[in-house]
């Protein structure tokens, strides 16, 4: 980039004095003034093509190995497949069956190859880490590849850079890049945890960030893009249709799993209608427990 800014800079200093040059030289004095017959200079033209020529190829043989560096993976890269849907993301680890939703991690200095594909069967996804200049489209019909190397630790934010429906703004969350000590024990922790031991409203607690509900629940009574969970359980709520309900247990298995049924006033009706495929029942039980206890 440096290269090609310098080099064009100088160039544009090049020309405009140079024209600044000639339209002084060559004004045009009187009316007898004539421009005499000019038809070519052989030297002048072969400079002005070959110079060029020769900084064209220099940017393109620096670029192209940067290309083919940016596009090849090292051979022990870590693998971790990714996998978009409307609006989420799913990321596996390749080689111990960890899953995690709309969160990756990885350890620092580790290249990390990406193997990607949207789960949609018409919807392209683009995944973008801006402080990775990292940014690839996921396509249904065939995987498409990245790969980066984290060279610090710290939360790296990534978005969803396709617009892709009416959820694309809440596809964002955050890759994790820890120290390789701190990587493995937090593997070790994810491969114990057994989900299924955990009580319903912890399991719920889990989910409620896993699944990405913080994205637009808060816990406080704030309102974020939908109604805060506090205070939610047995409260009456106002729809869009003028009706209203009790929100009993019934009513929060409902407006998880067919979000867009009844829509409380006063907030868009965009809660993508994803969780009755991707949450388990015991996972949806699990966020109701856990919301009747935010009273
Ligand atoms: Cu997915 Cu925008």
């Amino acid at each position: 980039m440096y290269f090609i800014n310098i080099v064009s800079f100088i160039l544009l200093l090049g020309v405009t004095i140079a024209i600044i040059y000639f339209s002084i030289k060559y004004r045009r004095r009187s009316n007898e003034d004539t421009t005499p017959l000019i038809t070519h200079n052989t030297a002048l033209e072969v400079t002005w093509t070959v110079i060029p020529l020769i900084l064209i190829l220099v940017v393109f043989g620096w670029g192209f190995n940067d290309f083919v560096e940016m596009r090849t993976p090292p051979a022990d890269a870590y693998e971790v497949y990714v996998e978009s849907y409307s609006f989420g993301w799913n990321f596996e680890h390749a080689n111990n069956g960890i899953i995690e939703a709309n969160m990756l991690t990885v350890p620092v200095a580790t290249p990390v190859r990406l193997i990607m594909r949207s789960r949609d069967n018409d919807v392209l996804h683009s995944f973008f880490v801006p402080q990775f200049r990292l940014k690839q489209d996921l396509m249904p019909n065939r995987n498409t590849y990245a790969w980066f190397e984290a060279i610090r630790p710290g939360q790296f934010v990534y978005f969803c850079t396709e617009f892709c429906g009416t959820g694309h703004s809440m596809m964002n969350g955050h890759v994790n890049v820890m120290e390789q000590e701190d990587f493995d024990a937090w593997r070790e922790e994810e491969l114990d945890r057994d989900l299924d031991a955990l009580p319903l409203a912890e399991l719920g607690q889990s989910v409620y960030s896993s699944a990405g509900c913080q994205g637009c629940h808060s816990l406080d009574g704030t309102s974020r893009v939908g109604p805060t969970f506090q205070g939610l359980y047995m409260s009456e709520r106002e729809f869009t249709d003028g009706t209203t309900r009790i929100a009993d247990e019934d009513y929060l298995v409902e407006a998880i799993i067919d979000p867009q049924a009844q829509v409380n006033v006063g907030y868009p009706n965009n809660m993508p209608n994803i969780y009755e495929q991707t949450l388990s029942e015991r996972e949806i039980m699990g966020l109701v427990e856990f919301i009747k206890e935010l009273e």
